[in-house]
């Protein structure tokens, strides 16, 4: 799909201020709304990991899209990171910050088997909170979490930097 790096971050527009005051909030859903736009961010996080995992681990709620059609990409399945409270079956849940508050994140207990090598995706990484949650919940299952995607990095709040010394792969498009 012929669609540069500079063409992908042309679609992604900033929202100052939102949801408070300071935050330069990077919106994808323009990018989700472009056909050819999409299809080439997920082909190229796809092309961009050296194995295929066993499984693919989207984190609610922009990382569902992004994690889904990674996922059917790849020909793996897709195990959802919840927003605790929403999951029907037995949980465990892990907390954790965001450049914007605090929330909780939850699992199925049996969703991965024990040694499964997972890939998290998500839209965008910043502080790495949400990110680090998830390692650590699907840890907790004896899953091995081996790498991250993401369409957007934003290298200055460091999460990619803390995913790398938890021995992550972090794959971004754009930073
Ligand atoms: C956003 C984004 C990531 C997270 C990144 O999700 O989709 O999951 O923030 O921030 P961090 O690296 O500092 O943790 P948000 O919690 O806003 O939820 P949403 O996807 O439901 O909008
Ligand atoms: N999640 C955390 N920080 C964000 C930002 N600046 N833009 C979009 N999503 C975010």
């Amino acid at each position: 799909m012929s669609c540069a790096n500079d063409d992908l971050k042309a679609l992604i527009r900033t929202i100052p201020d939102f949801p408070k005051p300071g935050i330069q909030f990077r919106d994808v859903t323009t990018l989700l709304l472009d056909a050819t736009g999409f299809a080439a961010a997920i082909d190229r996080l796809a092309e961009s990991l050296p194995v295929k995992p066993d499984l693919v681990a989207g984190i609610e709620a922009r990382g569902f899209v992004v994690g889904a059609a990674l996922a059917q990409r790849l020909g793996t399945g897709l195990l959802l990171v919840r927003k605790h409270g929403k999951l029907p079956g037995e949980t465990i849940a892990e907390e954790y910050a965001l450049e914007y508050g605090t929330d909780r994140l939850a699992i199925h207990v049996d969703a991965c088997a024990p040694g499964a090598d997972i890939l998290i995706a998500d839209d965008l990484i910043a502080t790495g909170g949400t990110a680090l949650a998830t390692v650590r919940l699907l840890r907790r299952t004896g899953a091995r979490v081996t790498g991250a995607a993401f369409l957007v990095d934003l290298p200055d709040l460091g999460g990619a930097d803390r995913l790398r010394a938890e021995e992550l792969r972090v794959h971004s498009l754009m930073a």
